[in-house]
Protein backbone atom coordinates (compact mmCIF):
# COMPACT_ATOMS: atom_id res chain seq x y z
CA UNK A 1 0.00 0.00 0.00
CA UNK A 2 2.72 2.15 0.90
CA UNK A 3 5.04 1.46 -1.64
CA UNK A 4 4.05 2.74 -5.30
CA UNK A 5 1.92 0.18 -6.90
CA UNK A 6 3.73 -1.31 -10.25
CA UNK A 7 0.66 0.55 -12.50
CA UNK A 8 0.86 3.74 -10.68
CA UNK A 9 4.77 3.47 -11.44
CA UNK A 10 4.77 2.41 -14.78
CA UNK A 11 2.28 5.26 -15.46
CA UNK A 12 5.17 7.71 -14.22
CA UNK A 13 8.14 5.87 -16.19
CA UNK A 14 6.40 4.23 -19.18
CA UNK A 15 5.39 7.41 -20.70
CA UNK A 16 8.84 8.51 -21.96
CA UNK A 17 8.89 5.45 -24.63
CA UNK A 18 7.10 4.97 -27.87
CA UNK A 19 3.95 3.32 -27.15
CA UNK A 20 2.19 0.81 -29.89
CA UNK A 21 -1.45 1.60 -30.53
CA UNK A 22 -2.47 -1.35 -27.97
CA UNK A 23 -0.43 0.66 -25.21
CA UNK A 24 2.19 -2.04 -24.84
CA UNK A 25 5.43 -0.29 -24.98
CA UNK A 26 7.02 -1.32 -28.62
CA UNK A 27 10.50 -3.12 -29.07
CA UNK A 28 12.99 -0.68 -29.89
CA UNK A 29 15.27 -0.83 -32.95
CA UNK A 30 18.79 -2.49 -30.92
CA UNK A 31 21.05 0.30 -32.36
CA UNK A 32 18.61 3.56 -31.18
CA UNK A 33 20.48 5.26 -27.94
CA UNK A 34 20.31 7.38 -24.95
CA UNK A 35 22.22 9.40 -23.35
CA UNK A 36 21.88 11.53 -20.47
CA UNK A 37 24.15 13.59 -18.14
CA UNK A 38 24.05 14.47 -14.34
CA UNK A 39 26.45 17.31 -12.20
CA UNK A 40 28.69 15.62 -9.56
CA UNK A 41 26.55 18.29 -7.49
CA UNK A 42 27.05 15.60 -4.27
CA UNK A 43 23.36 15.21 -4.02
CA UNK A 44 20.60 13.29 -6.01
CA UNK A 45 17.42 14.55 -4.81
CA UNK A 46 13.61 14.14 -5.58
CA UNK A 47 14.19 16.83 -8.47
CA UNK A 48 16.61 15.07 -10.78
CA UNK A 49 15.73 11.65 -9.10
CA UNK A 50 12.13 12.09 -10.95
CA UNK A 51 12.97 14.24 -13.58
CA UNK A 52 15.45 11.91 -15.35
CA UNK A 53 17.23 8.94 -12.85
CA UNK A 54 13.92 6.87 -12.07
CA UNK A 55 13.62 6.87 -16.06
CA UNK A 56 17.11 6.11 -16.73
CA UNK A 57 16.59 2.96 -15.01
CA UNK A 58 13.38 2.06 -17.07
CA UNK A 59 15.13 2.88 -20.31
CA UNK A 60 17.90 0.89 -19.68
CA UNK A 61 15.76 -2.47 -20.62
CA UNK A 62 14.66 -0.71 -23.86
CA UNK A 63 17.53 1.13 -25.48
CA UNK A 64 21.53 1.05 -25.63
CA UNK A 65 22.10 3.43 -23.07
CA UNK A 66 25.38 6.06 -21.79
CA UNK A 67 24.71 7.89 -18.63
CA UNK A 68 27.12 10.09 -17.78
CA UNK A 69 28.16 12.25 -14.53
CA UNK A 70 29.60 15.33 -16.06
CA UNK A 71 32.80 16.69 -14.16
CA UNK A 72 33.76 18.75 -16.95
CA UNK A 73 29.86 20.65 -16.77
CA UNK A 74 30.33 21.10 -13.12
CA UNK A 75 33.20 23.08 -13.22
CA UNK A 76 31.97 26.12 -14.80
CA UNK A 77 30.44 26.70 -11.26
CA UNK A 78 32.63 27.79 -8.16
CA UNK A 79 33.72 24.33 -6.47
CA UNK A 80 36.28 22.77 -4.20
CA UNK A 81 38.50 20.72 -5.96
CA UNK A 82 39.39 18.74 -2.84
CA UNK A 83 35.73 17.17 -2.88
CA UNK A 84 35.54 16.31 -6.47
CA UNK A 85 36.59 12.83 -6.50
CA UNK A 86 34.34 12.68 -3.50
CA UNK A 87 31.34 13.86 -5.17
CA UNK A 88 31.52 12.02 -8.17
CA UNK A 89 31.37 8.95 -6.35
CA UNK A 90 28.25 10.08 -4.42
CA UNK A 91 26.71 10.33 -7.76
CA UNK A 92 27.84 7.42 -9.24
CA UNK A 93 26.27 5.62 -5.71
CA UNK A 94 23.71 7.15 -5.84
CA UNK A 95 22.52 6.54 -9.77
CA UNK A 96 23.65 2.74 -8.87
CA UNK A 97 21.54 2.54 -5.77
CA UNK A 98 18.47 4.00 -7.67
CA UNK A 99 18.51 0.82 -10.18
CA UNK A 100 21.13 1.85 -13.08
CA UNK A 101 22.62 -1.36 -13.52
CA UNK A 102 26.43 -1.49 -15.24
CA UNK A 103 25.64 -4.79 -16.83
CA UNK A 104 22.54 -3.19 -19.04
CA UNK A 105 23.77 0.52 -19.30
CA UNK A 106 27.34 2.02 -19.42
CA UNK A 107 27.82 4.43 -16.25
CA UNK A 108 31.11 6.78 -16.73
CA UNK A 109 32.63 9.59 -15.71
CA UNK A 110 33.18 12.91 -18.67
CA UNK A 111 36.24 13.55 -18.05
CA UNK A 112 37.53 10.43 -18.79
CA UNK A 113 36.99 10.50 -22.19
CA UNK A 114 38.83 13.20 -24.18
CA UNK A 115 36.69 13.14 -26.82
CA UNK A 116 34.00 15.29 -25.14
CA UNK A 117 36.27 18.21 -24.82
CA UNK A 118 37.38 17.29 -28.18
CA UNK A 119 33.69 17.20 -30.02
CA UNK A 120 32.75 20.52 -28.09
CA UNK A 121 35.39 22.56 -29.91
CA UNK A 122 34.81 21.30 -32.93
CA UNK A 123 30.96 21.84 -32.80
CA UNK A 124 31.32 25.38 -31.27
CA UNK A 125 32.34 26.33 -34.81
CA UNK A 126 29.08 25.67 -36.02
CA UNK A 127 27.31 26.27 -32.83
CA UNK A 128 25.07 29.76 -33.29
CA UNK A 129 26.44 32.54 -30.59
CA UNK A 130 22.95 34.26 -30.75
CA UNK A 131 20.96 30.92 -29.97
CA UNK A 132 23.79 30.33 -26.98
CA UNK A 133 23.31 34.21 -25.67
CA UNK A 134 19.30 33.15 -25.78
CA UNK A 135 20.06 30.28 -23.31
CA UNK A 136 17.78 30.93 -20.01
CA UNK A 137 20.14 28.71 -17.83
CA UNK A 138 23.24 30.78 -18.98
CA UNK A 139 21.39 33.85 -18.02
CA UNK A 140 19.76 33.06 -14.97
CA UNK A 141 23.81 31.51 -13.72
CA UNK A 142 25.23 34.88 -15.08
CA UNK A 143 22.14 36.82 -12.80
CA UNK A 144 22.80 34.93 -9.66
CA UNK A 145 26.95 34.50 -10.08
CA UNK A 146 27.98 37.86 -11.78
CA UNK A 147 31.16 37.36 -9.98
CA UNK A 148 31.68 34.35 -12.46
CA UNK A 149 30.57 34.38 -15.85
CA UNK A 150 32.81 32.36 -17.33
CA UNK A 151 33.30 30.91 -21.35
CA UNK A 152 32.84 27.66 -20.06
CA UNK A 153 29.38 28.60 -18.58
CA UNK A 154 28.76 30.26 -22.28
CA UNK A 155 29.57 26.84 -23.89
CA UNK A 156 27.88 24.25 -21.43
CA UNK A 157 25.40 23.75 -24.00
CA UNK A 158 27.76 22.85 -26.94
CA UNK A 159 29.96 20.34 -24.67
CA UNK A 160 26.24 19.05 -23.77
CA UNK A 161 25.53 18.44 -27.67
CA UNK A 162 28.91 17.02 -27.73
CA UNK A 163 28.22 14.36 -24.88
CA UNK A 164 25.32 12.94 -26.66
CA UNK A 165 26.30 13.16 -30.82
CA UNK A 166 29.65 11.26 -29.44
CA UNK A 167 27.31 8.42 -28.96
CA UNK A 168 25.08 8.97 -31.55
CA UNK A 169 22.36 9.16 -29.56
CA UNK A 170 18.62 9.69 -30.64
CA UNK A 171 17.08 9.88 -27.21
CA UNK A 172 17.95 12.16 -24.15
CA UNK A 173 15.41 11.75 -20.99
CA UNK A 174 16.22 14.91 -19.41
CA UNK A 175 13.91 17.16 -17.15
CA UNK A 176 12.29 20.30 -18.86
CA UNK A 177 14.91 22.71 -17.98
CA UNK A 178 16.93 21.09 -20.43
CA UNK A 179 14.51 21.51 -23.44
CA UNK A 180 16.01 24.39 -24.73
CA UNK A 181 19.44 22.81 -24.51
CA UNK A 182 18.40 19.92 -26.78
CA UNK A 183 16.67 22.69 -29.31
CA UNK A 184 19.71 24.05 -29.65
CA UNK A 185 21.80 20.77 -30.17
CA UNK A 186 19.40 19.82 -32.94
CA UNK A 187 20.22 23.36 -34.34
CA UNK A 188 24.23 22.60 -33.98
CA UNK A 189 23.49 19.22 -35.82
CA UNK A 190 21.57 21.00 -38.64
CA UNK A 191 24.27 23.29 -39.30
CA UNK A 192 27.08 20.59 -39.02
CA UNK A 193 25.38 17.86 -40.99
CA UNK A 194 25.04 21.22 -43.73
CA UNK A 195 28.26 22.36 -43.84
CA UNK A 196 30.42 18.86 -42.91
CA UNK A 197 28.08 16.36 -44.69
CA UNK A 198 25.38 13.83 -43.28
CA UNK A 199 27.09 13.14 -40.11
CA UNK A 200 24.34 13.03 -37.37
CA UNK A 201 21.33 12.66 -36.56
CA UNK A 202 19.05 14.80 -34.23
CA UNK A 203 18.30 14.13 -30.56
CA UNK A 204 15.63 13.94 -29.05
CA UNK A 205 14.01 14.86 -25.54
CA UNK A 206 11.95 12.42 -23.41
CA UNK A 207 10.04 14.05 -20.77
CA UNK A 208 8.49 12.12 -18.01
CA UNK A 209 4.84 13.38 -17.13
CA UNK A 210 6.51 15.52 -14.74
CA UNK A 211 9.21 17.36 -15.72
CA UNK A 212 9.64 20.10 -14.03
CA UNK A 213 9.60 18.95 -9.93
CA UNK A 214 8.92 21.96 -7.84
CA UNK A 215 11.38 22.62 -4.74
CA UNK A 216 10.02 22.87 -1.39
CA UNK A 217 8.93 26.45 -1.71
CA UNK A 218 6.36 25.35 -4.23
CA UNK A 219 7.64 27.97 -6.98
CA UNK A 220 11.00 27.00 -8.27
CA UNK A 221 11.93 23.97 -9.91
CA UNK A 222 13.87 21.56 -6.89
CA UNK A 223 17.28 22.33 -7.29
CA UNK A 224 20.35 22.26 -4.86
CA UNK A 225 21.70 25.77 -5.32
CA UNK A 226 18.05 27.21 -4.66
CA UNK A 227 18.39 25.39 -1.21
CA UNK A 228 14.94 23.81 -1.80
CA UNK A 229 15.63 19.95 -2.53
CA UNK A 230 15.09 17.38 -0.22
CA UNK A 231 18.08 14.82 -0.73
CA UNK A 232 17.71 10.78 -1.40
CA UNK A 233 20.79 10.53 1.51
CA UNK A 234 18.96 12.74 3.94
CA UNK A 235 17.53 10.89 7.25
CA UNK A 236 13.90 10.31 7.54
CA UNK A 237 13.68 13.03 9.87
CA UNK A 238 15.41 15.16 8.27
CA UNK A 239 12.62 14.19 4.88
CA UNK A 240 10.11 14.59 7.16
CA UNK A 241 10.75 18.01 8.77
CA UNK A 242 11.26 19.14 5.32
CA UNK A 243 8.54 17.83 3.99
CA UNK A 244 6.15 19.18 7.15
CA UNK A 245 6.72 23.06 6.51
CA UNK A 246 6.52 22.58 2.67
CA UNK A 247 4.65 24.48 0.59
CA UNK A 248 0.97 23.30 -0.36
CA UNK A 249 -2.17 25.02 -2.46
CA UNK A 250 -1.91 28.31 -1.32
CA UNK A 251 -5.55 29.04 -1.24
CA UNK A 252 -5.82 26.42 1.07
CA UNK A 253 -5.15 28.57 4.26
CA UNK A 254 -7.25 26.91 6.98
CA UNK A 255 -8.04 23.24 7.66
CA UNK A 256 -11.55 23.83 6.67
CA UNK A 257 -10.49 25.15 3.23
CA UNK A 258 -11.09 22.68 0.17
CA UNK A 259 -8.09 22.64 -1.63
CA UNK A 260 -6.80 21.85 -5.39
CA UNK A 261 -4.96 18.80 -5.43
CA UNK A 262 -3.76 19.45 -9.08
CA UNK A 263 -2.00 22.61 -7.40
CA UNK A 264 0.01 21.06 -4.73
CA UNK A 265 3.46 20.28 -5.32
CA UNK A 266 2.81 17.39 -2.22
CA UNK A 267 -0.05 16.59 -4.75
CA UNK A 268 2.28 16.08 -7.66
CA UNK A 269 4.71 14.00 -4.96
CA UNK A 270 1.64 11.40 -4.27
CA UNK A 271 1.87 10.35 -7.79
CA UNK A 272 5.31 8.95 -7.99
CA UNK A 273 4.86 7.90 -4.20
CA UNK A 274 1.40 6.45 -3.67
CA UNK A 275 -0.52 3.86 -4.96
CA UNK A 276 -3.43 4.41 -6.97
CA UNK A 277 -5.86 4.18 -3.98
CA UNK A 278 -4.01 6.71 -1.69
CA UNK A 279 -3.48 9.04 -4.78
CA UNK A 280 -7.65 8.58 -5.23
CA UNK A 281 -7.90 8.98 -1.03
CA UNK A 282 -5.65 12.21 -1.07
CA UNK A 283 -7.58 13.90 -3.87
CA UNK A 284 -10.87 13.55 -2.46
CA UNK A 285 -9.60 14.12 0.89
CA UNK A 286 -8.18 17.40 -0.22
CA UNK A 287 -10.99 18.73 -2.29
CA UNK A 288 -13.77 18.17 0.09
CA UNK A 289 -11.38 19.22 3.03
CA UNK A 290 -12.18 15.80 4.64
CA UNK A 291 -8.25 15.60 5.78
CA UNK A 292 -5.74 18.42 6.65
CA UNK A 293 -2.14 19.30 4.43
CA UNK A 294 -0.32 17.45 7.42
CA UNK A 295 -2.33 14.31 6.95
CA UNK A 296 -1.51 14.58 3.09
CA UNK A 297 2.00 14.77 3.94
CA UNK A 298 2.17 12.28 6.65
CA UNK A 299 0.63 9.68 3.85
CA UNK A 300 3.11 10.70 1.40
CA UNK A 301 6.16 9.80 3.93
CA UNK A 302 5.15 6.92 3.86
CA UNK A 303 5.77 6.08 0.21
CA UNK A 304 8.76 8.46 0.20
CA UNK A 305 10.68 6.08 2.79
CA UNK A 306 9.29 3.07 1.39
CA UNK A 307 10.49 4.16 -2.03
CA UNK A 308 13.93 5.03 -0.05
CA UNK A 309 14.56 2.27 1.76
CA UNK A 310 15.55 0.43 -1.16
CA UNK A 311 17.85 2.92 -2.66
CA UNK A 312 19.41 3.53 0.77
CA UNK A 313 20.38 -0.70 1.51
CA UNK A 314 21.67 -0.57 -1.98
CA UNK A 315 23.64 2.70 -1.43
CA UNK A 316 25.25 1.55 1.69
CA UNK A 317 26.64 -1.48 0.01
CA UNK A 318 28.44 0.21 -2.34
CA UNK A 319 29.70 2.88 0.22
CA UNK A 320 31.40 -0.05 2.23
CA UNK A 321 32.93 -1.09 -1.28
CA UNK A 322 33.90 2.22 -2.98
CA UNK A 323 36.56 0.02 -5.63
CA UNK A 324 33.67 -1.76 -6.93
CA UNK A 325 32.14 1.52 -7.60
CA UNK A 326 35.62 3.06 -8.83
CA UNK A 327 35.84 -0.58 -11.44
CA UNK A 328 32.26 0.04 -12.76
CA UNK A 329 32.94 3.56 -13.45
CA UNK A 330 36.40 2.35 -15.20
CA UNK A 331 34.60 -0.47 -17.17
CA UNK A 332 32.39 2.16 -18.04
CA UNK A 333 34.96 4.58 -19.54
CA UNK A 334 36.62 1.82 -21.63
CA UNK A 335 32.93 1.32 -23.05
CA UNK A 336 31.98 4.81 -23.42
CA UNK A 337 35.50 5.27 -24.89
CA UNK A 338 35.70 2.66 -27.83
CA UNK A 339 32.39 4.83 -28.71
CA UNK A 340 33.74 7.89 -28.64
CA UNK A 341 37.15 7.16 -30.62
CA UNK A 342 34.74 5.61 -33.41
CA UNK A 343 32.84 9.14 -33.65
CA UNK A 344 36.00 11.17 -33.83
CA UNK A 345 37.64 9.36 -36.32
CA UNK A 346 34.72 10.03 -38.55
CA UNK A 347 34.06 13.84 -37.84
CA UNK A 348 38.05 14.36 -37.83
CA UNK A 349 37.21 12.97 -41.50
CA UNK A 350 34.27 14.96 -42.16
CA UNK A 351 36.55 17.85 -41.45
CA UNK A 352 39.43 17.11 -43.19
CA UNK A 353 41.55 16.76 -40.32
CA UNK A 354 44.54 14.05 -39.75
CA UNK A 355 43.12 10.64 -37.76
CA UNK A 356 43.89 11.00 -34.10
CA UNK A 357 47.54 9.50 -33.06
CA UNK A 358 47.48 5.99 -32.12
P1 LIG B 1 21.55 18.35 -13.79
O1 LIG B 1 22.71 17.70 -13.13
O2 LIG B 1 21.18 19.71 -13.36
O3 LIG B 1 20.26 17.45 -13.61
C1 LIG B 1 20.26 16.09 -14.00
C2 LIG B 1 18.94 15.74 -14.64
O4 LIG B 1 17.88 15.94 -13.73
C3 LIG B 1 16.90 16.79 -14.30
N1 LIG B 1 16.38 17.63 -13.22
C4 LIG B 1 15.07 17.81 -12.98
N2 LIG B 1 13.99 17.32 -13.58
C5 LIG B 1 12.78 17.70 -13.10
N3 LIG B 1 12.63 18.54 -12.04
C6 LIG B 1 13.70 19.05 -11.40
N4 LIG B 1 13.54 19.84 -10.36
C7 LIG B 1 14.99 18.69 -11.87
N5 LIG B 1 16.26 19.00 -11.48
C8 LIG B 1 17.08 18.34 -12.33
C9 LIG B 1 17.64 17.60 -15.34
O5 LIG B 1 16.79 18.07 -16.34
C10 LIG B 1 18.63 16.58 -15.87
O6 LIG B 1 18.01 15.77 -16.84
N6 LIG B 1 23.12 19.91 -18.20
C11 LIG B 1 22.65 18.75 -17.50
C12 LIG B 1 23.61 17.57 -17.54
C13 LIG B 1 24.05 17.14 -18.90
C14 LIG B 1 23.26 16.43 -19.84
C15 LIG B 1 24.14 16.20 -20.95
C16 LIG B 1 21.96 15.97 -19.86
C17 LIG B 1 25.29 17.32 -19.43
N7 LIG B 1 25.33 16.74 -20.66
C18 LIG B 1 23.69 15.53 -22.08
C19 LIG B 1 21.51 15.30 -21.00
C20 LIG B 1 22.38 15.09 -22.08
C21 LIG B 1 22.45 19.14 -16.05
O7 LIG B 1 23.04 20.06 -15.56
O8 LIG B 1 21.70 18.29 -15.38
Amino acid sequence: MNSPSKQGLRRHVLDVVVLTASGAPSKQPAMETVFSGIQPSGELHLGNYLGAVRNWVVLQGQYRCFYCIVDYHAITQPYDPVEMTARTRAMAIDILACGVDPDRATLFVQSAIPEHTELAWVLSSVAPHGELERMTQFKDKAERHPENINAGLFMYPVLQTADILLYGATRVPVGEDQRQHLELAREIVRRFNARFGETFAEPQPLFSTTPKILGLDGQAKMSKSLGNTIALSETDAAIWDKLRTAATDPARVKRTDPGTPEKCNIYTLHKFFSSDERQKEVHVGCSTAGIGCIDCKKMLFEGVKADLVRIRARGDELRADPARVDAILARGAAEARKVAVETMARVRARLGLPSAPA
